[in-house]
């Protein structure tokens, strides 16, 4: 085995839909501010589902369009920053669910560039231990940690899941990335803190909702994300011009605006659905992918680059030949 491929995608959203008028009814907020600075009109809100109910719909999806038998999976990687819970990982409930007994399964948490970590971490162990296949999902329910009455945090994300199955290829598929962490910035952007509570009869246990200082993401995205990306096309050592598409998480229309001009590149070779679904986190550019390879936009053996950017700080490129 030289490389992976990815041989099947797709998605799954809850079916309630908040639009932008909805949270102008709780929150002082209005549709044109939130299509302005953010692009986003919709966004897909859990009511009953959680993260490993979205992913395991996403799993079945990857099977039913593939020869691959779920007996046959070797590895679940599930990226999230909502699991259901701390123990059990969101990517063992799947496998619970599907009856994939062979598989390894475990979560990564990488925020936003957790679907290009996992599917770089999946492909290691692939080549390392000689397995076939492997499921990698972006999975989240955002709406657990959002505080509803932040107008700056809380029309911005919004439910889903994503991914990919990936199966041995004699071709090489992975041309090149470049994965990053800025530790030091952590904490720009932080969602479900738990306190250390040493009085044991208070027995108060909250996670903390989200809190982004947006405008400093902001900056750190429009100057990191071009940087990532031509790092990367420099590891896999082509030239940017020859990116078919750049599938960028999804968190704002005009940060994917700024790396376009950046780039230098046209913004009719980006992908956005941001419009529809809000900022999904890990979920964003597995569901991305999953869209654009439906509607049959990547042909085989068109070049995309997958690029993440988000807490941690992280950035996440990877040059995929599909
Ligand atoms: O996926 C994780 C990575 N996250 C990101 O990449 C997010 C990056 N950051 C952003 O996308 C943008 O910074 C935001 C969309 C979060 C905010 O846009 P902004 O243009 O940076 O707005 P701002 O924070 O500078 O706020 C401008 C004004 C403020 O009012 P004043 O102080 O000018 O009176 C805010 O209070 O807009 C106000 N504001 C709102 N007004 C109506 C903030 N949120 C809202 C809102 N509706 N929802």
């Amino acid at each position: 085995m030289k490389d992976v491929k990815i041989i099947a995608t797709g998605f799954a959203v809850p079916e309630h839909v908040v639009t932008n008028d909805d949270l102008s009814k709780i929150l002082d907020t209005s549709d044109e501010w939130i299509v302005k600075r953010t692009g986003i009109k919709r966004r897909h809100i859990s009511q009953n589902e959680n993260t490993s109910d979205l992913a395991t719909r996403v799993a079945k999806t990857l099977l039913s369009q593939s020869n691959v038998r779920t007996q046959d999976i070797d590895l679940i990687v599930v990226a999230t920053m909502t699991p259901d819970n701390m123990t059990p990982a969101t990517a063992a409930i799947v496998q619970g669910r599907i009856a994939a007994e062979k598989a390894v399964c475990f979560d990564i948490s990488a925020a936003c560039s957790g679907f290009s970590y996992a599917i770089s971490l999946a492909r290691s162990m692939m080549l390392t231990n000689n397995w076939r296949h492997a499921i990698v999902i972006g999975a989240e329910v955002l709406s657990k940690l959002l505080d509803w009455t932040d107008r700056s945090t809380a029309v911005l994300f919004g439910d889903g899941a994503g991914g990919v199955l990936l199966s041995q290829s004699n071709a090489t598929h992975l041309l090149g990335q470049s994965l990053k962490t800025y530790g030091n910035k952590g904490d720009q952007l932080i969602a479900g803190h738990l306190d250390v509570s040493y009085d044991i009869l208070k027995n108060k246990k909250k996670l903390s909702a989200f809190t982004m200082n947006g405008q400093e993401i902001y900056r750190f995205a429009t100057h990191e994300v071009p940087r990532s990306i031509l790092k990367a096309c420099s590891n896999a050592q082509i030239e940017l011009d020859q990116i078919n598409y750049f599938l960028l998480h999804q968190a704002n229309s005009r940060i994917i605006t700024q790396v376009a001009k950046k780039l230098n590149q046209p913004l009719s070779k980006f992908g956005v659905n941001i419009d529809e679904y809000g900022n999904t986190a890990a979920a964003s550019e597995a569901i991305l992918l999953a869209e654009i390879i439906q509607k049959n936009r990547i042909k085989p053996g068109e070049i995309i680059a997958l690029s993440g950017f988000g807490g941690g700080l992280t950035t996440a490129t990877l040059i995929i030949k599909y």
